[in-house]
C-alpha cells in the first residue's frame, strides 16, 4: 500500500499537480516564518495598506484605466489575503489565480513596474522601512511571470 502511495504521489508530481493547494494564487511559496506579514502589523496593516494602493492605483495615469470595471472592494480584500498569505501570515488566499486574472488584459512590463511604484508610494506613506518594503517586493516579483503577456 504504502509503495502504491508514493507511486500515485510521484506521478502527481510529474504531471504537475501540487502537493500543497496554492495558498498565493500563484506559483509563489509563502514564507515559512510569519515576521514579514507582522512587520507591516498584520491583516489590519494588510488593509489599511491595500486601500491606500487602490485608491492610488485608480487614479494613476498610467495605470488606473485598467481598473475601471473592477470590483474595488473586492481587490483589496483579495489583494491583503494574498500578501498576507506571502508574507508567511494565517490567511488562505481564496481569489482567481494570477495567470487566470490577468491573462487577458494584456499587461507589459511598464504597467507592471508602474504597479510597483505605486505600490512603493503606499508602503512610504505608511512608513514602511525600506528593507521591510524590499522583501514583500521580492516575495510579489515572480508573480510577473504569470502576470505580463505583452
Ligand atoms: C505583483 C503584481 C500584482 C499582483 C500581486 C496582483 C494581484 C491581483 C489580485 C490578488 C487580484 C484579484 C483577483 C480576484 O479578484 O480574484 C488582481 C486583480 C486585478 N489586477 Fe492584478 N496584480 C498585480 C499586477 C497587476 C498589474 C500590473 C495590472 C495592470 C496594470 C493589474 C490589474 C488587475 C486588474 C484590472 C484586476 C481586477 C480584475 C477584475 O476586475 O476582475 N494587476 N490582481
Amino acid at each position: 500500500v504504502k509503495k502504491f502511495l508514493s507511486a500515485v504521489a510521484l506521478s502527481l508530481v510529474a504531471i504537475g499537480v501540487p502537493a500543497q493547494p496554492a495558498v498565493t494564487g500563484s506559483s509563489v511559496v509563502p514564507l515559512s516564518d510569519d515576521s514579514l506579514y507582522r512587520a507591516f502589523g498584520g491583516e489590519p496593516g494588510l488593509r489599511a495598506l491595500m486601500d491606500d494602493f487602490v485608491n492610488r492605483l485608480v487614479i494613476d495615469p498610467r495605470i488606473g484605466s485598467f481598473f475601471k470595471n473592477t470590483n474595488l472592494n473586492r481587490l483589496k480584500e483579495q489583494l491583503a489575503a494574498q500578501l498576507c498569505a506571502v508574507s508567511g501570515g494565517p490567511c488562505k488566499y481564496s481569489g482567481v489565480d494570477m495567470k487566470t486574472a490577468h491573462g487577458a488584459m494584456g499587461v507589459d512590463k511598464s504597467n507592471f513596474n508602474a504597479l510597483v511604484e505605486v505600490l512603493q508610494q503606499s508602503m512610504d506613506a505608511k512608513g514602511i522601512p525600506f528593507s521591510t518594503q524590499n522583501r514583500m517586493l521580492a516575495q510579489l516579483a515572480p508573480m510577473h511571470r504569470e502576470i505580463i503577456t505583452k
